[in-house]
């Protein structure tokens, strides 16, 4: 695996693989297997996969949580090697956001960003898209990938690509799940031993709702699911919404859309952790 931390020397020897197709992940890095699922995704279907950490402060809103946020650059190195990825950029602030150039991007996201992560954590979509269209820039691959986990996300990502009619294909992963149920992520291993055991808690949640929806009503359902995801000592849930995945904006009923999405935020103690479920 060639591994680069500059944008020049990344960018002269992605221009030296003539005629290969280029599948791009990018990471905050501590790697777990729902991130090893979407660099074999792009393996299997790219001549050339590169895979990005970098920790973007611009996209967290809370400092602490940028500081506390794990940074295991040569743990990750090994994992991609294993998993046969050929380059990692692994850049620092300067080289992503070089002093006196502007790296702002103006995109019309259709109030995509305004509700769930975007009411609880302003300013945190700005950073994302701000990241993202820096480094697609930067590697210029022909395909995108990012997990299903992060649902709002891809979706502002789509969005940005279709607005600023952006080349690359973007290519959307299934969520991983631990034996439990709890969704991959980087942030579980920072779960005290207790609220990791109570963590199942929100998958069933999310399975319930999706039973639910035959006898109850759109209401009856959310504060259900709220009440149940604060049960465990500790747990305190943030937003649990049923949107319709297009829009992104909340359901009244369960016939406003053929595309349902349910969506959870949760504290667990100090951790806050989100999940989903396509209904
Ligand atoms: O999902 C993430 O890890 C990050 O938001 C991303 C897409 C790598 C941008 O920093």
């Amino acid at each position: 695996m060639k591994v680069f931390s500059k944008v020049k020397d990344l960018q002269a020897h992605l221009k030296s693989l003539k005629n290969q197709s280029v599948g791009f992940v990018p990471t905050m890095g501590a790697l777990h297997d729902g991130h090893i699922s979407l660099m074999k995704q792009s393996i299997k279907r790219n001549d050339v996969t590169v895979c990005s950490i970098f920790v973007n402060p611009t996209q967290f809103n809370d400092k602490k949580d940028l500081k506390k946020y794990p940074r295991t650059l040569e743990k990750d190195s090994r994992l991609l090697e294993k998993a046969k990825v050929d380059i990692l950029f692994a850049p620092g602030v300067k080289d992503i956001y070089p002093k006196g150039t502007k790296h702002s991007v103006k995109v019309n996201l259709k109030g995509l960003d305004k509700q769930m992560e975007g009411a609880f954590r302003p300013g945190h979509f700005e950073g994302v898209v701000q990241v993202v269209h820096r480094l697609l820039d930067i590697v210029k691959p022909d395909e995108l990938f990012m997990g299903q986990k992060d649902f709002q996300q891809f979706t502002i990502i789509q969005q940005m690509i279709r607005n600023l009619k952006m080349k690359v294909k973007l290519v959307v992963c299934p969520i991983e799940r631990e034996k439990d149920g709890l969704a991959m992520s980087s942030r579980n291993r920072r779960l005290t031993k207790a609220k990791r055991r109570d963590a199942p808690i929100i998958y069933k949640t999310l399975k319930a709702a999706k039973r639910r929806m035959k006898t109850k009503t759109v209401q009856e359902v959310v504060e259900m699911s709220m009440k149940e995801l604060g049960n465990p000592r500790g747990y305190n849930p943030e937003y649990f919404s049923i949107i319709n995945g297009n829009t992104l904006k909340e359901i009244k009923k369960w016939s406003d859309s053929n595309y349902l999405v349910a969506c959870v935020a949760v504290w667990a103690g100090e951790i806050r952790l989100i999940d989903n479920l396509i209904l």
